[in-house]
């Protein structure tokens, strides 16, 4: 397989939903620590989200003055030596993420996460001085894309050039749909929390397509239900 394999792993309400209050609810916390607990056993290379969802969970809204940094024009991935462990890769089409550490640096955030090493993947769009911004701080960036992310070029990327062999996708609803619609999710791991959400809370794939999965694993922890599936075929 020209790619990692990848396992969409997400809390979920029961009436199918990702996103919104529902998450905050104690019910929910309690199926977050099972969600935490999942990821820290996987044992995968790393996990991936989107932009809104690095934002909400671990930037909070921080940017660089631009102004500060050069333009990099050399138009190639950037990549430093010392890459090593754990991997939170940042779907950031236009570079809007503001990071202050080139590794996860948030006490607040489940021990899964913490010391992450920040990967960025990046499209053409992106402003060039925050290509001399990420690598001022040394975080890695890979392009993939001219204005959309190719999540087939990037997962290549990641499993060719950086050795990811297994990744978690873990969310939002708008970056697993793109996932779906690529046809690249081998399995699908959920804590479902018994709760139901809003009417403008988002489904677990935004704008998702038609795809047979199997049932592979079904149990009750502490309250909710954690279920897998693999692909099918
Ligand atoms: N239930 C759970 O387990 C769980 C897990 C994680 C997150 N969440 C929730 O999910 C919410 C955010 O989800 P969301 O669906 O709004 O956003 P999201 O999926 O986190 O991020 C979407 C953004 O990522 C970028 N992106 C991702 N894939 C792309 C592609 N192939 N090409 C171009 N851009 C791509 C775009 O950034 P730009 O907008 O910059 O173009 C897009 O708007 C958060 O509130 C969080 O609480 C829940």
């Amino acid at each position: 397989m020209n790619r990692p394999y990848i396992i969409c792993h997400m809390t979920m309400s029961v009436d199918g939903k990702v996103t919104g209050d529902f998450l905050s609810t104690d019910a929910s916390t309690a199926a977050c620590e099972v969600y935490y607990e999942i990821n820290r056993n996987r044992k995968a290379n790393g996990f991936i989200c989107g932009r809104v969802t690095m934002e909400g969970s671990f930037t909070g809204g921080y940017y660089p003055d631009l102004s500060e940094y050069k333009s990099v024009n050399h138009g190639k991935d950037f990549l430093p030596d010392d890459m090593t462990g754990f991997y939170a890769v940042a779907f950031d089409p236009k570079g809007k993420l503001g990071w202050k550490s080139n590794r996860i640096e948030d006490p607040d955030s489940d021990p899964g996460y913490d010391g992450a090493q920040i990967i960025e993947v990046l499209t053409e769009q992106v402003d060039k001085r925050y290509l001399g911004y990420l690598e001022s701080m040394e975080i890695p960036y890979i392009f993939a894309g001219e204005t959309e992310i190719s999540v087939e070029l990037a997962l290549s990327k990641l499993k060719n050039i950086i050795g990811c062999e297994a990744l978690l996708l873990e969310g939002g609803s708008i970056i697993n749909g793109f996932f779906q619609r690529a046809d690249v999710i081998d399995e699908l791991s959920l804590v479902i929390a018994p709760v139901t959400a809003e009417k403008d809370d988002k489904p677990l794939f935004m704008h998702g397509s038609m795809a047979d999965f199997e049932l592979t694993k079904a149990e009750s922890i502490n309250g909710n239900v954690v279920l897998n599936y693999k692909r099918k075929g």
